[in-house]
C-alpha cells in the first residue's frame, strides 16, 4: 500500500518558515562571531524569500478578505524590516550596538508574524480554494531557488553563496524578481 502525500500549502510552508526564522534568531542570539555572521545571513536569505512571497502573492490575495488596512499594515512592516536588517548588515555583528538593535528588530518581526497568523492566513485559508492554495507554494519555491535558505555544503569556496551573503535588499531585489517572474508565468 503506498501512502500518497499531501503537498505542502502556501499556508503551511509560510507558517513552518515562521517556526525557522523563530530558531533563526535564537541561534544569532546565542553564537559569535562568523557562526553568528553565518546565522545572520542565514536569517537574512530565509527572510529576504519569505516576505517576498508574502508581499507578492499572499497578502495581495488577502486583501478582498482582511481588507486594504490589515494587508498595508503589513506591507510597511515588511518594507521596515527590511531596512532594520540593511542597517544591521552594515553595523556588522561584532558592533557593540548590534545586539540591542537585533533585539528591537527581532521583536517587531515576530509581532509581524502573529499579526500574519491571527487575521490574514485564517481568513485566507476559508476564503481560497485548497488547490490553489498548494499552487501558491511556487512562489516560496521560486524565491528559493535564487536565495537558498540552507548553508550551501561547499560554501566557503562557492562564488554563489558568496554573492548570497550579500547586502539585504540586493538579496531582497532578487528574490521579488524571482517571485514576479514565477507570477507572471502563472495563469491565475
Ligand atoms: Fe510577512
Ligand atoms: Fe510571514
Amino acid at each position: 500500500m503506498t501512502t500518497v502525500q499531501k503537498e505542502q500549502d502556501v499556508i503551511e510552508l509560510l507558517l513552518s518558515q515562521h517556526q525557522q526564522i523563530k530558531a533563526l534568531f535564537t541561534r544569532v542570539n546565542q553564537s559569535t562571531g562568523d557562526q553568528k555572521r553565518d546565522a545572520f545571513h542565514e536569517l537574512t536569505r530565509l527572510l529576504a524569500v519569505h516576505e517576498s512571497a508574502e508581499e507578492q502573492v499572499v497578502h495581495p490575495a488577502a486583501r478582498d478578505d482582511a481588507g486594504d488596512a490589515v494587508v498595508e499594515a503589513r506591507l510597511e512592516e515588511e518594507n521596515m524590516a527590511k531596512r532594520a536588517l540593511a542597517a544591521l548588515y552594515d553595523m556588522g555583528v561584532d558592533s557593540p550596538d548590534f545586539d540591542t538593535r537585533f533585539a528591537e528588530f527581532e521583536a517587531a518581526v515576530l509581532s509581524h508574524a502573529l499579526h500574519e497568523e491571527q487575521e490574514e492566513f485564517p481568513l485566507l485559508r476559508t476564503k481560497t480554494d485548497p488547490d490553489r492554495l498548494v499552487r501558491m507554494a511556487g512562489a516560496v519555491r521560486a524565491a528559493e531557488a535564487v536565495s537558498p535558505t540552507r548553508p550551501h555544503p561547499n560554501a566557503g569556496e562557492n562564488p554563489v553563496a558568496n554573492l548570497i551573503a550579500g547586502p539585504p535588499l540586493a538579496i531582497f531585489d532578487k528574490t521579488r524578481d524571482a517571485v514576479r517572474d514565477w507570477r507572471q508565468s502563472q495563469k491565475d
